[in-house]
Parts: structure tokens; C-alpha cells; sequence
């Protein structure tokens, strides 16, 4: 049996869990919007078209955050096509995904869909096709109250008071050549600085952030943060990144090892931020916003592939197995053990697209894919402060990667109730992982809990109507002398949850 130690004490405490950190992604895209959450007919829809059934299953997520409408869709996007009366809405290609857009959801709805969620909402502006005018009228639509010729246009369609949305991308992957309207980074940072200027005039309380790299392996990392950085550091509260990870080749551990680029990702780009800032001389400390981050690689450029031009296409449907799960894990962990950079998330994406959340094609039920579960995990028990874990795991080569932990971990103090939270991935498939955790510093502690998602086989999945993927107790934990010591299954996700001695 493998064996790990972990030493936590309250004093070494990284930063606080901000609720953004576990926001998700909506897209028109797929099946994500039409036949996803909005399905207008179907047995459980609300009045506004909404299914319950969907908001049933994405409640307990507890999203603070939704972004919308996209993603590469937000690049060819004319939000105005999407509000006001719905027989007036026009059908337009959408070049990104090379499908139909029907605009019957559109800004108002969504809205709605967010705060039925408990959601605020994320809105990208397109500033691929568009530019700095028509930011600040969607802007001007959105959060300014009545007696202008875009607010008094909301009111007009129902929305008297302003939607208060706080949070704007200025644009999406502008560095990527797929995006429609692609720029060098002089262009972009140019672009974007403009934007955020004119959109602060108009709304000072907007939270801004500039597109960052769209994958590590963009020839222009890091100079592309660099350079937009240069044009927009003091207009701008987050750099956002984006990164999918996958490729699996048959080699388990070096498919699980992939989450090590996301954590080289960050701190790359955390340098980058603080050279400007050095630069600059500015007081200001630049955060992150990992505003997409998935597994994806089975679908990827699926688009290309199939029939164009038609509405609401079976696309980008990732069929996530046990062993995503466990590199989901990874990532997630990943992003707490940066919470001190890494401010505001998004899963991407939340339904039918690379998503935790399915439904049935054609109104089907609703099901949940392997992946749900570490975020839900996530979600609830992972607000508090992170500590900075003191962690000896043994370790492996792969192919492509040297001295990978097979333990990925991180702990997370409620200080307030009194309780502690362990999440940990054991990245292997063979051997259970037998984690010894000094709690010495708490006075102790009791394991209250111990649930893990794991199964024998790393490619097993779950399917509508049969969720073999679903956390189960695990037994035989104990805690004795200021030490919890827990059997982590071979590849598993595990959350520990412990109840401590004593207020240090
Ligand atoms: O989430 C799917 C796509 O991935 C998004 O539209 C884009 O931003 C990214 O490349």
C-alpha cells in the first residue's frame, strides 16, 4: 500500500475561498441552452420555458456564477437579436459553432435562469466582431436604471429595474486564431483597455476582466498576458485564463499527471501579472479568473465534422469516465491550492455541453455525469480558508511527466464551525493510498466523515437512468493521537471531513 503524510496547522493559512471560485458556464451551444436548460413545452418547464427538473439538479451546485453566452459564441454575438418581443427575434448562423441561433433565449431570460439558479450572472461582450460602442449599450441596457434610450429599451421589454450585472469578460480567446475577430495582443490590449475605460464611465461598480491565454500551450503565452497587461492594468480587477485538459493515450498516470500544467499554467501567469506590476510600479495585485476549465478531448472540433447550420445540435457531449473524474479532481484541488491568485472560476460548461448536468435528447430526463460529484463536493465543503499543506507523497514517472505525487490534496479550516475539510485525489489506478494527516496544531480532531467517488474501472461512465458514478462511504478511517489516517481507494476522489479538538 502506498503511503502519504500531511501536516496542517491554522497558522499557515494561504487565503479565503471566494464563492466565485465555483462558478460555471452556459453557452449557446449544443444542447446546452436549447433542449438543455430551456425547453418550452416539456412536461416540468416552467412558465418561462425553464426546465425545473434542470434547476432541480444544478440547485445543490450552489453556482454563484454563470457565464454567458459564451465562450467562442460570444465573439460573432449581436445581443440585441435576443431582446424584445420573441416572433421579431431573427434566425442567424453562428459561425463559431456553425449552427442556427433561434434568439429565443436571450439577456431577459437568462437573467431570470440565474437568479432561479441563485446565480449572478458573468456577461462577455463581443469584442471580436464589435467594439467599444456596442459594449457600453449592452451596458447601458443592463445596468442603468430608467431614462436613457437602452434602458428605457429594457423597461420596454418587460425589465424596469436594472439586472445589476457585475461581472464582464472583455471578450473571449482573443489570442486564439478560431476566434472570430482574432487579434495580436497589441490590438486586443488596446481594444480592451478602451472598452473598460468607456464601461467604467458609464458603470464604475463593473468588475472587469481581460482575456487572458487560452491554453498554456499558445505559442504567445506568456507574452500575450505581458503585453495586454501593459494597456490594461489599471482598468481591469481580473486576467482570465482557460485551460482543458485530456488526451488519454492509455496510460493512466500519465493522463492524470496533466493537471501538474494547469498548476505551472498559474504560476506562470501569476509572473507575468507581477513583471507588469513590477513594471508599472502599481500597488494593485492582478487576479485570476480561470474562467473555463474542464476535461475535454473527445469531442474537440466535433463542429467540423458534422452537418452544419442546424438548431440545437447533439455537439460537444463529453462522456466523462471515472478516470476524468479523478483529473477533475486534480484540477479543482488545483485552483483551491491557488486561491490566493486565482479569484473567480468557471466549470466549463454546466449542461449537455462538457457538462456534469444531461438530459435525454428530446426532453428526456435529466442525469449526472462523474464529474458532478467533486464539484459538488467543491461547492459545499470547500468554502473556508485554504491552509498551506505540508504534504510528502511518494511519487512516479510517466512518458511524459517526472516525480508526479500520486496524492494531490488540499485542506480547507472552517474556522468558525469548528471543522476541516480534506480533499484528495489518489491518482492510482493499482494501489490504495493509505493518508496519514498530523493534526496536532488543532488539538486533534475526529474523521466524521469519509466519501469517495472510485470504481475498478477507470473507464467505467454513468447512463441516463444508471449512475454507477456516485460517492460512496468509505469505512475504517481513524484518528488517534492528533493523527487521521484514511484508505484512499486506488484511483479515487476523496473528501475527509473532520470535526477538530479545539479552537487554536
Ligand atoms: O467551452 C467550449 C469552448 O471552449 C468555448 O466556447 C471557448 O471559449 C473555448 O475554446
Amino acid at each position: 500500500m502506498l503511503k502519504a503524510s500531511m501536516y496542517l496547522d491554522p497558522h499557515y493559512a494561504l487565503a479565503d475561498v471566494p464563492d466565485e471560485l465555483f462558478g460555471s458556464f452556459i453557452e449557446h451551444l449544443g444542447r446546452a441552452v436549447y433542449d438543455g436548460i430551456y425547453c418550452p413545452g416539456h412536461p416540468s418547464a416552467d412558465a418561462q420555458g425553464f426546465r425545473r427538473d434542470v434547476l432541480d439538479a444544478i440547485r445543490p451546485l450552489n453556482i454563484p456564477l454563470l457565464r454567458y453566452p459564451g465562450g467562442n459564441f460570444a465573439s460573432g454575438y449581436r445581443w440585441e437579436d435576443g431582446v424584445g418581443p420573441r416572433e421579431r427575434r431573427p434566425v442567424r448562423p453562428d459561425a463559431a459553432w456553425r449552427s442556427l441561433e433561434s434568439n429565443q433565449v436571450g439577456l431577459n431570460e437568462f437573467a431570470g435562469f440565474c437568479r432561479d439558479a441563485g446565480a449572478q450572472m458573468m456577461l462577455t461582450v463581443n469584442l471580436g466582431t464589435r467594439g467599444v460602442q456596442e459594449a457600453c449599450d449592452l451596458l447601458e441596457y443592463c445596468n442603468l436604471p430608467v431614462g436613457s434610450y437602452y434602458s428605457d429599451l429594457r423597461a420596454a421589454h418587460g425589465v424596469k429595474a436594472p439586472h445589476a450585472i457585475r461581472y464582464w469578460c472583455l471578450g473571449n480567446e482573443m489570442d486564439g486564431p478560431w476566434q472570430m475577430g482574432h487579434k495580436t495582443a497589441e490590438e486586443y490590449g488596446r481594444l480592451a483597455a478602451e472598452t473598460a475605460r468607456a464601461m467604467r464611465r458609464l458603470d464604475p461598480t463593473v468588475k472587469l476582466t481581460a482575456a487572458g491565454s487560452s491554453n498554456p500551450g499558445m505559442p504567445t503565452f506568456p507574452q500575450w498576458e505581458a503585453t495586454v497587461l501593459s494597456h490594461t492594468y489599471d482598468d481591469v480587477d481580473f486576467l482570465s485564463l482557460h485551460q482543458y485538459l485530456g488526451d488519454y493515450t492509455g496510460d493512466l498516470g500519465d493522463y492524470l499527471a496533466q493537471s501538474l500544467t494547469m498548476d505551472s499554467f498559474i504560476s506562470a501567469a501569476v509572473s507575468a501579472c507581477d513583471y507588469v506590476r513590477a513594471k508599472k510600479r502599481a500597488k494593485k495585485e492582478m487576479m485570476l479568473s480561470f474562467d473555463e476549465w474542464n476535461v475535454w478531448f473527445r469531442t474537440n472540433g466535433q463542429e467540423e465534422r458534422e452537418e452544419p447550420w442546424r438548431h440545437a445540435p447533439a455537439i460537444l457531449e463529453e462522456r466523462y469516465t471515472m478516470a476524468d473524474a479523478a483529473m477533475f479532481g486534480c484540477m479543482l484541488i488545483t485552483l483551491l491550492n491557488h486561491t490566493d491568485r486565482v479569484r473567480a472560476a468557471c466549470l466549463a460548461q454546466l449542461v449537455n455541453v462538457l457538462a456534469p448536468i444531461m438530459t435525454v435528447p428530446g426532453g428526456g430526463p435529466v442525469w449526472r455525469q462523474s464529474i458532478y460529484w467533486p464539484f459538488l463536493h467543491g461547492s459545499l465543503y470547500g468554502r473556508g480558508t485554504v491552509l498551506r499543506a505540508h504534504v510528502a507523497s511518494p511519487r512516479y514517472d510517466s512518458p511524459s511527466f517526472t516525480d508526479v505525487p500520486y496524492l494531490e490534496t488540499a485542506a480547507v479550516w472552517h474556522e468558525d464551525s469548528g471543522e476541516l475539510d480534506i480533499f484528495a485525489v489518489n491518482r492510482s489506478p493499482g494501489e490504495p493510498l493509505l493518508l496519514a494527516c498530523d493534526l496536532a496544531a488543532f488539538g486533534g480532531g475526529a474523521l466524521t466523515e469519509h466519501s469517495a467517488l472510485y470504481d475498478p474501472d477507470p473507464l467505467a461512465v454513468n447512463d441516463p437512468g444508471r449512475e454507477r458514478l456516485t460517492p460512496r462511504r468509505v469505512s475504517g478511517g481513524s484518528a488517534e493521537d492528533g493523527k487521521l489516517r484514511a484508505e484512499l481507494p486506488p484511483l479515487s476522489w476523496n473528501v475527509l471531513r473532520v470535526g477538530l479538538g479545539r479552537r487554536p
